[in-house]
Protein backbone atom coordinates (compact mmCIF):
# COMPACT_ATOMS: atom_id res chain seq x y z
CA UNK A 1 0.00 0.00 0.00
CA UNK A 2 1.33 3.35 -0.78
CA UNK A 3 2.14 6.15 2.18
CA UNK A 4 -0.69 8.03 0.34
CA UNK A 5 -3.60 5.24 0.95
CA UNK A 6 -1.60 4.54 4.44
CA UNK A 7 -1.95 8.18 5.54
CA UNK A 8 -5.69 8.56 3.70
CA UNK A 9 -6.91 5.30 6.10
CA UNK A 10 -5.49 6.38 9.17
CA UNK A 11 -6.91 9.77 8.63
CA UNK A 12 -10.36 8.63 8.07
CA UNK A 13 -10.35 6.08 10.94
CA UNK A 14 -8.61 8.71 13.52
CA UNK A 15 -10.99 11.07 12.21
CA UNK A 16 -14.43 8.99 13.28
CA UNK A 17 -12.84 7.20 16.68
CA UNK A 18 -12.79 11.44 17.48
CA UNK A 19 -15.26 12.40 16.34
CA UNK A 20 -17.64 9.44 18.52
CA UNK A 21 -15.63 10.21 21.09
CA UNK A 22 -16.31 14.32 20.70
CA UNK A 23 -19.54 13.27 19.80
CA UNK A 24 -20.49 11.19 23.34
CA UNK A 25 -18.38 14.07 25.53
CA UNK A 26 -20.93 16.79 24.04
CA UNK A 27 -24.16 15.01 24.50
CA UNK A 28 -22.71 13.08 27.80
CA UNK A 29 -24.25 16.51 30.18
CA UNK A 30 -26.58 19.34 30.30
CA UNK A 31 -24.82 22.74 29.74
CA UNK A 32 -25.79 25.71 31.80
CA UNK A 33 -28.99 28.10 30.12
CA UNK A 34 -30.04 25.15 27.89
CA UNK A 35 -33.58 24.52 28.50
CA UNK A 36 -34.97 22.46 30.90
CA UNK A 37 -37.64 21.01 28.44
CA UNK A 38 -37.87 20.78 24.59
CA UNK A 39 -41.08 22.36 24.84
CA UNK A 40 -42.81 19.05 23.13
CA UNK A 41 -46.20 18.68 25.24
CA UNK A 42 -48.95 16.01 24.77
CA UNK A 43 -52.13 15.37 26.35
CA UNK A 44 -52.28 18.78 27.71
CA UNK A 45 -49.92 17.76 30.67
CA UNK A 46 -46.77 15.61 29.57
CA UNK A 47 -43.83 17.73 28.70
CA UNK A 48 -40.72 15.89 27.01
CA UNK A 49 -37.64 16.73 29.28
CA UNK A 50 -34.26 17.53 27.53
CA UNK A 51 -32.05 15.05 29.46
CA UNK A 52 -28.33 13.62 29.02
CA UNK A 53 -27.98 9.59 28.35
CA UNK A 54 -28.26 7.53 32.15
CA UNK A 55 -25.01 7.26 32.97
CA UNK A 56 -23.62 3.27 32.72
CA UNK A 57 -25.32 4.30 29.08
CA UNK A 58 -22.67 6.63 28.36
CA UNK A 59 -20.19 4.32 29.54
CA UNK A 60 -20.76 1.43 27.21
CA UNK A 61 -20.17 4.14 24.46
CA UNK A 62 -16.75 5.04 26.09
CA UNK A 63 -15.91 1.35 26.52
CA UNK A 64 -16.40 0.68 23.00
CA UNK A 65 -14.33 3.64 22.01
CA UNK A 66 -11.18 2.06 24.31
CA UNK A 67 -12.35 -1.30 23.02
CA UNK A 68 -12.02 -0.08 18.93
CA UNK A 69 -8.73 1.77 19.86
CA UNK A 70 -6.82 -1.54 21.31
CA UNK A 71 -8.09 -3.63 18.36
CA UNK A 72 -6.49 -0.88 15.97
CA UNK A 73 -3.50 -1.22 17.76
CA UNK A 74 -3.57 -5.11 17.96
CA UNK A 75 -4.92 -5.69 14.61
CA UNK A 76 -3.91 -4.57 11.35
CA UNK A 77 -6.57 -1.73 10.55
CA UNK A 78 -4.38 1.82 9.92
CA UNK A 79 -2.93 1.78 6.61
CA UNK A 80 0.00 -0.48 5.89
CA UNK A 81 0.84 -0.24 10.01
CA UNK A 82 0.78 -4.43 10.78
CA UNK A 83 -0.61 -4.33 14.40
CA UNK A 84 1.71 -5.00 17.36
CA UNK A 85 -0.39 -8.70 17.75
CA UNK A 86 0.84 -9.55 13.82
CA UNK A 87 -1.93 -11.27 13.03
CA UNK A 88 -2.80 -11.52 9.05
CA UNK A 89 -5.43 -13.19 7.35
CA UNK A 90 -3.16 -15.68 5.69
CA UNK A 91 -1.46 -16.76 8.18
CA UNK A 92 -4.25 -17.97 9.93
CA UNK A 93 -5.52 -19.78 6.74
CA UNK A 94 -1.96 -21.64 6.41
CA UNK A 95 -2.41 -22.65 9.60
CA UNK A 96 -5.35 -23.96 9.31
CA UNK A 97 -5.13 -25.66 6.39
CA UNK A 98 -1.88 -27.17 7.64
CA UNK A 99 -3.94 -28.82 10.51
CA UNK A 100 -6.61 -29.87 7.84
CA UNK A 101 -3.81 -30.97 6.10
CA UNK A 102 -2.66 -33.08 9.33
CA UNK A 103 -6.10 -34.27 9.75
CA UNK A 104 -6.72 -35.91 6.12
CA UNK A 105 -2.99 -37.20 6.33
CA UNK A 106 -3.59 -40.90 7.72
CA UNK A 107 -6.52 -40.73 5.81
CA UNK A 108 -4.84 -40.53 2.77
CA UNK A 109 -2.41 -43.25 3.66
CA UNK A 110 -4.88 -45.78 3.96
CA UNK A 111 -6.70 -45.00 1.16
CA UNK A 112 -3.43 -45.26 -0.71
CA UNK A 113 -3.37 -49.01 0.03
CA UNK A 114 -7.04 -49.72 -0.94
CA UNK A 115 -7.38 -50.72 -4.78
CA UNK A 116 -9.97 -48.04 -6.77
CA UNK A 117 -12.58 -50.26 -7.15
CA UNK A 118 -12.69 -50.91 -3.19
CA UNK A 119 -12.48 -47.54 -2.70
CA UNK A 120 -14.70 -46.52 -4.28
CA UNK A 121 -17.01 -48.55 -1.83
CA UNK A 122 -15.90 -46.35 0.88
CA UNK A 123 -18.36 -44.01 2.14
CA UNK A 124 -15.64 -41.77 4.03
CA UNK A 125 -13.94 -41.76 0.79
CA UNK A 126 -16.81 -40.64 -1.68
CA UNK A 127 -17.56 -37.75 0.57
CA UNK A 128 -14.21 -36.60 0.58
CA UNK A 129 -13.73 -36.97 -3.42
CA UNK A 130 -17.37 -35.14 -4.06
CA UNK A 131 -15.92 -31.74 -2.64
CA UNK A 132 -12.77 -32.47 -4.25
CA UNK A 133 -14.58 -32.91 -7.25
CA UNK A 134 -16.89 -29.77 -6.45
CA UNK A 135 -13.70 -27.38 -6.06
CA UNK A 136 -11.25 -28.87 -9.19
CA UNK A 137 -13.50 -30.73 -11.90
CA UNK A 138 -17.09 -29.14 -11.35
CA UNK A 139 -16.21 -26.18 -12.78
CA UNK A 140 -15.20 -28.02 -16.41
CA UNK A 141 -17.40 -31.31 -15.82
CA UNK A 142 -20.05 -30.02 -13.96
CA UNK A 143 -21.18 -29.99 -10.21
CA UNK A 144 -23.06 -33.21 -11.06
CA UNK A 145 -20.53 -34.26 -13.28
CA UNK A 146 -22.77 -34.44 -16.14
CA UNK A 147 -20.66 -32.26 -18.33
CA UNK A 148 -21.40 -29.92 -21.32
CA UNK A 149 -20.49 -29.05 -24.89
CA UNK A 150 -16.58 -29.86 -25.05
CA UNK A 151 -16.64 -31.72 -21.03
CA UNK A 152 -17.62 -34.89 -21.56
CA UNK A 153 -20.21 -36.53 -18.97
CA UNK A 154 -18.63 -38.22 -16.43
CA UNK A 155 -21.45 -40.66 -15.45
CA UNK A 156 -22.79 -42.34 -18.25
CA UNK A 157 -20.42 -45.70 -18.71
CA UNK A 158 -19.42 -44.02 -21.77
CA UNK A 159 -15.41 -43.25 -21.86
CA UNK A 160 -12.97 -41.76 -24.80
CA UNK A 161 -9.99 -42.74 -22.87
CA UNK A 162 -10.92 -45.62 -20.90
CA UNK A 163 -13.30 -46.56 -18.00
CA UNK A 164 -10.93 -48.94 -16.16
CA UNK A 165 -9.86 -47.90 -12.77
CA UNK A 166 -6.07 -48.12 -14.28
CA UNK A 167 -7.33 -45.35 -16.98
CA UNK A 168 -9.64 -42.95 -14.71
CA UNK A 169 -6.65 -42.88 -12.48
CA UNK A 170 -3.80 -41.90 -15.77
CA UNK A 171 -6.48 -39.38 -17.27
CA UNK A 172 -6.93 -37.57 -13.97
CA UNK A 173 -3.32 -37.52 -12.93
CA UNK A 174 -1.51 -37.02 -16.26
CA UNK A 175 -3.72 -35.55 -18.15
CA UNK A 176 -5.08 -36.14 -21.71
CA UNK A 177 -4.41 -34.09 -24.76
CA UNK A 178 -7.02 -35.14 -27.63
CA UNK A 179 -5.56 -34.76 -31.08
CA UNK A 180 -7.72 -35.07 -34.00
CA UNK A 181 -6.26 -33.18 -37.58
CA UNK A 182 -8.25 -31.01 -39.51
CA UNK A 183 -8.98 -33.42 -42.51
CA UNK A 184 -10.23 -31.00 -44.93
CA UNK A 185 -7.41 -30.78 -47.26
CA UNK A 186 -6.95 -34.91 -47.54
CA UNK A 187 -10.30 -35.48 -48.22
CA UNK A 188 -9.98 -32.60 -51.39
CA UNK A 189 -13.49 -31.72 -51.63
CA UNK A 190 -16.48 -29.86 -49.57
CA UNK A 191 -18.35 -32.23 -51.27
CA UNK A 192 -15.78 -35.39 -49.88
CA UNK A 193 -16.54 -33.84 -46.18
CA UNK A 194 -20.14 -33.82 -46.32
CA UNK A 195 -20.52 -37.11 -47.39
CA UNK A 196 -18.08 -38.08 -44.37
CA UNK A 197 -20.10 -36.21 -41.85
CA UNK A 198 -23.38 -37.80 -43.57
CA UNK A 199 -22.20 -40.92 -42.88
CA UNK A 200 -20.62 -40.55 -39.54
CA UNK A 201 -24.13 -38.92 -38.51
CA UNK A 202 -25.57 -42.61 -40.23
CA UNK A 203 -23.38 -44.51 -37.33
CA UNK A 204 -25.56 -43.67 -34.56
CA UNK A 205 -28.58 -44.59 -36.39
CA UNK A 206 -29.46 -41.07 -37.88
CA UNK A 207 -31.92 -40.96 -40.62
CA UNK A 208 -29.97 -39.73 -43.62
CA UNK A 209 -29.63 -39.94 -47.25
CA UNK A 210 -28.28 -43.22 -47.98
CA UNK A 211 -26.75 -42.04 -51.31
CA UNK A 212 -24.51 -39.60 -49.24
CA UNK A 213 -23.99 -41.60 -46.57
CA UNK A 214 -23.08 -44.30 -48.97
CA UNK A 215 -20.31 -42.29 -50.89
CA UNK A 216 -18.61 -41.45 -47.46
CA UNK A 217 -18.05 -45.07 -46.58
CA UNK A 218 -15.13 -45.87 -48.21
CA UNK A 219 -13.94 -42.25 -47.45
CA UNK A 220 -14.33 -42.79 -43.27
CA UNK A 221 -12.90 -46.83 -43.94
CA UNK A 222 -9.19 -45.22 -45.46
CA UNK A 223 -8.95 -42.40 -43.44
CA UNK A 224 -11.20 -41.92 -39.85
CA UNK A 225 -10.88 -45.40 -39.07
CA UNK A 226 -7.36 -45.31 -38.26
CA UNK A 227 -8.04 -43.84 -34.92
CA UNK A 228 -12.02 -44.45 -34.59
CA UNK A 229 -11.81 -48.44 -36.37
CA UNK A 230 -13.01 -49.35 -39.31
CA UNK A 231 -17.00 -49.74 -37.54
CA UNK A 232 -16.47 -46.57 -35.71
CA UNK A 233 -16.26 -47.67 -32.55
CA UNK A 234 -13.40 -45.76 -31.24
CA UNK A 235 -9.68 -46.36 -29.64
CA UNK A 236 -10.04 -45.34 -26.04
CA UNK A 237 -5.53 -45.22 -26.44
CA UNK A 238 -5.71 -42.41 -28.59
CA UNK A 239 -9.30 -40.70 -26.96
CA UNK A 240 -11.06 -41.37 -30.26
CA UNK A 241 -14.38 -41.47 -29.20
CA UNK A 242 -17.36 -44.19 -30.33
CA UNK A 243 -19.08 -42.25 -33.21
CA UNK A 244 -21.72 -45.44 -33.10
CA UNK A 245 -23.61 -44.21 -29.51
CA UNK A 246 -25.97 -41.70 -28.63
CA UNK A 247 -22.90 -39.98 -26.80
CA UNK A 248 -21.34 -36.61 -28.10
CA UNK A 249 -18.73 -34.50 -26.73
CA UNK A 250 -19.68 -31.66 -29.20
CA UNK A 251 -22.43 -32.60 -31.09
CA UNK A 252 -24.08 -35.33 -33.29
CA UNK A 253 -26.09 -32.86 -36.04
CA UNK A 254 -24.45 -32.31 -39.01
CA UNK A 255 -22.45 -29.24 -38.62
CA UNK A 256 -21.06 -30.08 -35.53
CA UNK A 257 -19.41 -33.18 -37.27
CA UNK A 258 -18.15 -31.04 -40.60
CA UNK A 259 -16.72 -28.90 -37.89
CA UNK A 260 -14.62 -31.70 -36.36
CA UNK A 261 -13.59 -32.40 -39.48
CA UNK A 262 -12.96 -29.41 -40.82
CA UNK A 263 -11.14 -28.07 -38.24
CA UNK A 264 -10.00 -30.99 -36.08
CA UNK A 265 -11.09 -31.44 -32.26
CA UNK A 266 -8.10 -31.06 -29.67
CA UNK A 267 -9.93 -31.09 -26.32
CA UNK A 268 -7.99 -31.10 -23.35
CA UNK A 269 -8.10 -32.75 -20.03
CA UNK A 270 -5.42 -30.60 -17.86
CA UNK A 271 -3.03 -32.99 -15.71
CA UNK A 272 -4.01 -32.87 -11.81
CA UNK A 273 -1.26 -34.17 -9.98
CA UNK A 274 0.64 -31.13 -10.19
CA UNK A 275 -2.41 -29.25 -8.40
CA UNK A 276 -4.03 -31.74 -5.98
CA UNK A 277 -1.44 -34.08 -5.50
CA UNK A 278 -1.48 -38.11 -6.19
CA UNK A 279 -3.61 -38.27 -2.77
CA UNK A 280 -6.28 -36.23 -3.96
CA UNK A 281 -6.36 -37.29 -7.44
CA UNK A 282 -7.13 -41.10 -5.71
CA UNK A 283 -9.56 -39.99 -3.71
CA UNK A 284 -11.72 -38.01 -6.95
CA UNK A 285 -11.09 -41.02 -9.38
CA UNK A 286 -12.50 -43.48 -6.94
CA UNK A 287 -15.82 -40.92 -6.80
CA UNK A 288 -15.83 -40.53 -10.41
CA UNK A 289 -15.76 -44.42 -10.57
CA UNK A 290 -18.56 -44.81 -8.14
CA UNK A 291 -20.72 -42.07 -9.63
CA UNK A 292 -20.18 -44.09 -12.88
CA UNK A 293 -21.16 -47.36 -11.38
CA UNK A 294 -24.22 -46.11 -9.58
CA UNK A 295 -25.66 -44.01 -12.92
CA UNK A 296 -24.87 -47.31 -14.85
CA UNK A 297 -26.52 -49.63 -12.37
CA UNK A 298 -23.19 -51.65 -12.41
CA UNK A 299 -21.73 -52.08 -8.69
CA UNK A 300 -18.13 -52.01 -8.24
CA UNK A 301 -16.32 -55.52 -7.93
CA UNK A 302 -14.24 -55.65 -5.01
C1 LIG B 1 -5.45 -39.19 -35.59
C2 LIG B 1 -6.60 -39.83 -35.07
C3 LIG B 1 -7.94 -39.41 -35.67
C4 LIG B 1 -8.35 -39.47 -36.97
C5 LIG B 1 -7.55 -39.98 -38.16
C6 LIG B 1 -9.69 -39.00 -37.00
N1 LIG B 1 -10.10 -38.65 -35.75
FE1 LIG B 1 -11.92 -37.94 -35.23
N2 LIG B 1 -11.30 -37.73 -33.34
C7 LIG B 1 -10.07 -38.11 -32.86
C8 LIG B 1 -9.98 -37.74 -31.49
C9 LIG B 1 -8.78 -37.98 -30.58
C10 LIG B 1 -11.20 -37.11 -31.15
C11 LIG B 1 -11.58 -36.51 -29.81
C12 LIG B 1 -11.37 -35.02 -29.87
C13 LIG B 1 -11.59 -34.35 -28.57
O1 LIG B 1 -11.88 -35.02 -27.59
O2 LIG B 1 -11.47 -33.11 -28.54
C14 LIG B 1 -12.01 -37.13 -32.35
C15 LIG B 1 -13.28 -36.62 -32.41
C16 LIG B 1 -14.10 -36.72 -33.51
C17 LIG B 1 -15.46 -36.27 -33.56
C18 LIG B 1 -16.25 -35.61 -32.44
C19 LIG B 1 -17.01 -36.66 -31.66
C20 LIG B 1 -17.88 -36.11 -30.58
O3 LIG B 1 -18.17 -36.88 -29.66
O4 LIG B 1 -18.33 -34.96 -30.65
C21 LIG B 1 -15.93 -36.55 -34.81
C22 LIG B 1 -17.31 -36.30 -35.35
C23 LIG B 1 -14.84 -37.16 -35.53
N3 LIG B 1 -13.75 -37.25 -34.70
C24 LIG B 1 -14.92 -37.60 -36.84
C25 LIG B 1 -13.83 -38.00 -37.57
C26 LIG B 1 -13.85 -38.26 -38.98
C27 LIG B 1 -15.07 -38.16 -39.85
C28 LIG B 1 -12.60 -38.60 -39.35
C29 LIG B 1 -12.08 -38.89 -40.73
C30 LIG B 1 -12.23 -37.84 -41.66
C31 LIG B 1 -11.78 -38.59 -38.16
N4 LIG B 1 -12.56 -38.21 -37.11
C32 LIG B 1 -10.46 -38.91 -38.14
C33 LIG B 1 -9.06 -38.72 -33.56
C34 LIG B 1 -9.05 -38.90 -34.92
C1 LIG C 1 -10.24 -27.03 -17.41
C2 LIG C 1 -11.34 -27.95 -17.54
C3 LIG C 1 -11.25 -29.29 -16.83
C4 LIG C 1 -11.03 -29.55 -15.49
C5 LIG C 1 -10.75 -28.56 -14.38
C6 LIG C 1 -11.16 -30.97 -15.34
N1 LIG C 1 -11.40 -31.55 -16.54
FE1 LIG C 1 -11.65 -33.54 -16.85
N2 LIG C 1 -11.75 -33.18 -18.85
C7 LIG C 1 -11.79 -31.94 -19.45
C8 LIG C 1 -11.93 -32.10 -20.88
C9 LIG C 1 -12.02 -30.98 -21.90
C10 LIG C 1 -11.94 -33.49 -21.14
C11 LIG C 1 -12.06 -34.16 -22.49
C12 LIG C 1 -10.73 -34.21 -23.13
C13 LIG C 1 -10.88 -34.77 -24.51
O1 LIG C 1 -11.42 -34.05 -25.37
O2 LIG C 1 -10.51 -35.91 -24.71
C14 LIG C 1 -11.84 -34.13 -19.83
C15 LIG C 1 -11.83 -35.51 -19.65
C16 LIG C 1 -11.91 -36.14 -18.41
C17 LIG C 1 -12.02 -37.57 -18.23
C18 LIG C 1 -12.02 -38.62 -19.33
C19 LIG C 1 -13.43 -38.93 -19.74
C20 LIG C 1 -13.49 -40.06 -20.72
O3 LIG C 1 -14.55 -40.20 -21.35
O4 LIG C 1 -12.52 -40.82 -20.86
C21 LIG C 1 -12.09 -37.78 -16.87
C22 LIG C 1 -12.21 -39.12 -16.16
C23 LIG C 1 -12.01 -36.49 -16.23
N3 LIG C 1 -11.91 -35.52 -17.20
C24 LIG C 1 -12.06 -36.30 -14.86
C25 LIG C 1 -11.79 -35.08 -14.26
C26 LIG C 1 -11.65 -34.91 -12.84
C27 LIG C 1 -11.85 -35.99 -11.80
C28 LIG C 1 -11.32 -33.61 -12.64
C29 LIG C 1 -11.00 -32.92 -11.33
C30 LIG C 1 -9.89 -33.47 -10.59
C31 LIG C 1 -11.30 -32.95 -13.94
N4 LIG C 1 -11.58 -33.88 -14.89
C32 LIG C 1 -11.03 -31.62 -14.12
C33 LIG C 1 -11.72 -30.74 -18.82
C34 LIG C 1 -11.47 -30.56 -17.47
Amino acid sequence: MSAFWTWYIILLVVINVVGCAALLWWTSKRRPGEPETTGHVWDGDIREYNKPLPKWWINLFWLTIIFSIAYLAWYPGLGSFKGYGDWTSNAEHDAQREANEAKLKPLFAKFAETPLPQLAQNEEARRLGQSIFANHCATCHGSDARGAKGFPNLTDGLWQWGGEPEQILATILDGRQAAMPPFAAVLGSDEAVNEVAVYVQSLSGQRVDPTLAAAGKPRFETICAACHGRDGTGMTALGAPNLTDAEWLYGSDFDSIRTAIVNGRNGQMPAHEPIIGAERVRVVAAYVYHLNQTATGKTAQP
